[in-house]
């Protein structure tokens, strides 16, 4: 049966690096697992006030989230963290209290900047926060992108440079999420 990964994109730009790099990553996948992107830039943003009464793109993304077996975030760095709209979408699933939709979801870890660092600093913040809300997320090997021309070739796939090491990445994803399969 179909392992479903849900994807969560930390930008809501059109031309988004993050977004190109999470469909180069569901082709170096297996078969058996399939990919897809929930969309965050619709939702509200989050207020306690709202708890007992979800606005509907809420409830889409938390009914998603629990229809999949595992996680996979891509997203940028702003100013040295996660961007706004990610951070959102996280709280938002996280509640009413008690009601996490994140939880024990196994989850891989990614990004890709213009900047040198390639997002370290974002997915450290990320990590944090998935700690606390009891996502396990694979720990190594680490994926620091930065954008270069040419990364993406015309098909959307990675280039030949950086396969066989997103390649790597993804056996190591596969093997974790299959570790956490209830
Ligand atoms: C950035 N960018 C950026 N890059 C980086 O490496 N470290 C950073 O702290 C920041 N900070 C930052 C803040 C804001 C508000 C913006 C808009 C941008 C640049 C960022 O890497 C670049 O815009 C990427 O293209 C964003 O990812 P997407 O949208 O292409 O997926």
């Amino acid at each position: 049966s179909q392992i479903q990964i849900a994807v969560v994109v930390g930008s809501l730009r059109k031309d988004s690096f993050n977004r190109k790099l999470a469909g180069a990553l569901a082709k170096l996948a297996p078969s058996d697992f399939s990919f897809k992107q929930v969309q965050i830039g619709d939702l509200p943003l989050y207020n306690q006030d709202d708890d007992a009464n979800q606005a509907a793109p809420v409830k889409r993304l938390k009914a998603e989230i629990a229809a999949s077996q595992g996680l996979l975030f891509v997203t940028p760095e702003y100013n040295r963290s996660m961007p706004g709209v990610l951070k959102n979408a996280i709280d938002h699933a996280s509640r009413p209290y008690g009601q996490n939709a994140w939880a024990g979801k196994p989850a891989g870890v990614l990004g890709i900047s213009v900047g040198a660092i390639g997002t370290a600093l974002a997915q450290q913040h990320l990590r944090n926060v998935l700690a606390y809300l009891n996502v396990p997320a694979l720990g190594q090997p680490e994926v620091f992108l930065q954008h270069k021309e040419g990364l993406f070739d015309a098909n959307g796939s990675i280039s030949a440079d950086s396969h066989k090491f997103l390649q790597n990445w993804m056996d190591q994803y596969v093997d974790w999420v299959k570790k956490h399969l209830a």
